[in-house]
């Protein structure tokens, strides 16, 4: 079983870096699912209806989400209907939308969990406490579960991994658009990484413009960010489930750009 996760598509570009080489990637790693997170996907904010439709005709079979999550008001239209989106599930009860969903690919099935974190971020519930409900209620059903931690710490990102280790198949982060280097597996099966990274703009600044982020930082005065343009890069981890456990057995990291492909 090889599933393949996305990081943060970011604008256009990110869209564009789809198109053109996610189904040569298909082709290279023939993963049975493809998860990708789309908190970015609009313009550096949010998605769209037309653009998660996008995203699933490529061959996503589905869209985690964040703290971008209701940045375009048209979200607030068809989240409750998409059962291939999740956002994070620590969200305050009553919020639109699902945080586990079951995505279905020929005839296996991938429970996946999307959780965002606290540190530097806004306090929500617990997302320790919210993975061990979601797994109490859906751990048996499931062989194959995939949990998207959506964190700007990697410590905390790191404790949730010790925590499912071994609950879980895999345990991947995102929000950060920094791919870390500590893919692994940990002791008790738990395929991890700290952050996948993310697929955009290359030169800017976690794909928005980097003369505006410069500035704001220099400044700490109001700065309007757009996502840049030029080269894209492109982030992923691809991870190996062992068919009888449903445990790791094996996680690589993708990372490309327009002038080292990973197919060529
Ligand atoms: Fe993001
Ligand atoms: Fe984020």
């Amino acid at each position: 079983m090889r599933i393949l996760f996305i990081g943060d598509i970011v604008g256009s570009v990110g869209r564009n870096a789809m198109k053109t080489y996610l189904p040569k990637l298909k082709t290279k790693l023939n993963p049975h699912f493809i998860i990708a997170n789309g908190e970015n996907s609009a313009a550096g904010r949010g998605i769209t209806a037309n653009i998660a439709k996008e995203l699933f005709e490529l061959g996503v079979h589905g869209l985690t989400m964040g703290n971008h999550t209701w940045d375009q008001k048209e979200i607030f239209d068809f989240i409750d209907d998409e059962e291939r989106m999740v956002r994070p599930a620590n969200f305050p009860k009553g919020t639109p939308g699902r945080g586990y969903t079951t995505i279905k690919v020929k005839d296996q099935e991938l429970l996946i969990i999307n959780l965002q974190g606290r540190t530097f971020l806004p306090p929500l519930d617990c997302p320790f406490e919210k993975a061990d409900a979601i797994l109490e209620a859906q751990k048996k059903k499931h062989k194959y579960i995939l949990v998207d931690f959506h964190a700007e710490a990697t410590s905390e990102k790191l404790a949730m991994g010790w925590h499912l280790d071994g609950k879980v198949s895999a345990v991947v982060g995102t929000h950060t658009h920094v791919q870390t280097h500590d893919e692994r597996v940990l002791p008790l099966g738990t395929a991890y990484v700290t952050d996948v990274g993310m697929v955009g703009p290359r030169d800017g600044i976690l794909g928005m413009e980097r003369t505006a982020v410069m500035q704001k930082f220099r400044t700490q005065l109001p700065v309007r960010f757009v996502v840049d343009e030029g080269k894209w890069h492109f982030h992923a981890v691809c991870i190996d489930l062992d068919p009888a456990t449903g445990l790791g057995k094996k996680v690589q990291l993708i990372r490309m750009d327009e002038d080292q492909l990973l197919f060529e």
